[in-house]
């Protein structure tokens, strides 16, 4: 990505507005409809369910909205999110940002092609590395909602970037980010780098 470009996102990122404080014991309380897909400390046990623990408050809560509207669609989500009001969601977000992720593992096998993609790209086909918004350990930028995306389960990341790529979701809105990013993703290299980013911490 040009040096400007990433300067102008940084700029949006800052003049992002301010949201309801959550508070993160009240979201304590509500998590406990979240428990069963999501773990009771945000660290779900099933790889195709997202894990929350640790996440930026600014993007849980943009997420929430996104499967509030519609914007984001998910059979088992979309319900949950139907039912929060704004203050929920900013309970939950605390929650959720105050808990800590469970460490895991990179395949072996697939770190090296991982590691390459997630900190240098792929020049040949333009795809950045993810390093330069997901930070060196993956754990994204609060000010800017750029998401954490270390310790997160590879099939649940593998299945997003497919997302993105396909353009099923565009939560990234106007600037197309994560799907111009994966626009130039093989499926190989989606494995790898979702497993490598697994192993990040
Ligand atoms: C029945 C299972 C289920 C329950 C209960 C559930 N979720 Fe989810 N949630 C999911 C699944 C599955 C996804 C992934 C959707 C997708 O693939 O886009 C998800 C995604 C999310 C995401 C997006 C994560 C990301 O990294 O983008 C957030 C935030 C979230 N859930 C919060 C909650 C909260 C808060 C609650 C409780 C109020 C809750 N969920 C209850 C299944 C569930
Ligand atoms: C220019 C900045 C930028 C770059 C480069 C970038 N991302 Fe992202 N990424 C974002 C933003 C912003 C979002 C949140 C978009 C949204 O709200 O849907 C995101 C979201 C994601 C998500 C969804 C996380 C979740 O919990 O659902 C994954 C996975 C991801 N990025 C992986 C990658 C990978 C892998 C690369 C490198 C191949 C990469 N990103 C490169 C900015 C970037």
């Amino acid at each position: 990505m040009a040096r400007a470009g990433l300067a102008a996102l940084l700029a949006l990122g800052l003049a992002a507005p301010a949201m309801a404080a959550g508070d993160a014991a009240a979201g304590q309380a509500k998590a406990i409809t979240c428990a069963a897909c999501h773990g009771v400390d945000g660290n779900s046990l099933n790889p195709e369910w997202p894990s929350l623990a640790g996440q930026h408050e600014s993007y849980t809560i943009k997420q929430l909205q996104a499967f509030k509207s519609g914007a984001r669609q998910n059979v088992l989500m979309s319900g949950q999110a139907m039912a929060l009001s704004d203050q929920d969601m900013a309970d939950l977000a605390a929650y959720f940002a105050g808990q800590k992720p469970a460490r895991k593992t990179a395949d072996p096998a697939l770190v090296e092609a991982g590691e390459q993609i997630y900190r240098g790209g792929n020049k040949e086909t333009g795809a950045p590395a993810c390093l330069a918004c997901h930070g060196p350990d993956g754990l994204g930028n609060i000010t800017a909602a750029w998401p954490q995306v270390s310790g997160q389960h590879a099939t649940y990341t593998a299945a997003q970037l497919a997302a993105y790529r396909s353009g099923q979701r565009s939560t990234d809105g106007d600037t197309q980010i994560m799907r111009n990013v994966a626009a130039r993703l093989t499926d190989d290299e989606i494995k790898a780098v979702a497993s490598y980013i697994q192993g990040l911490q």
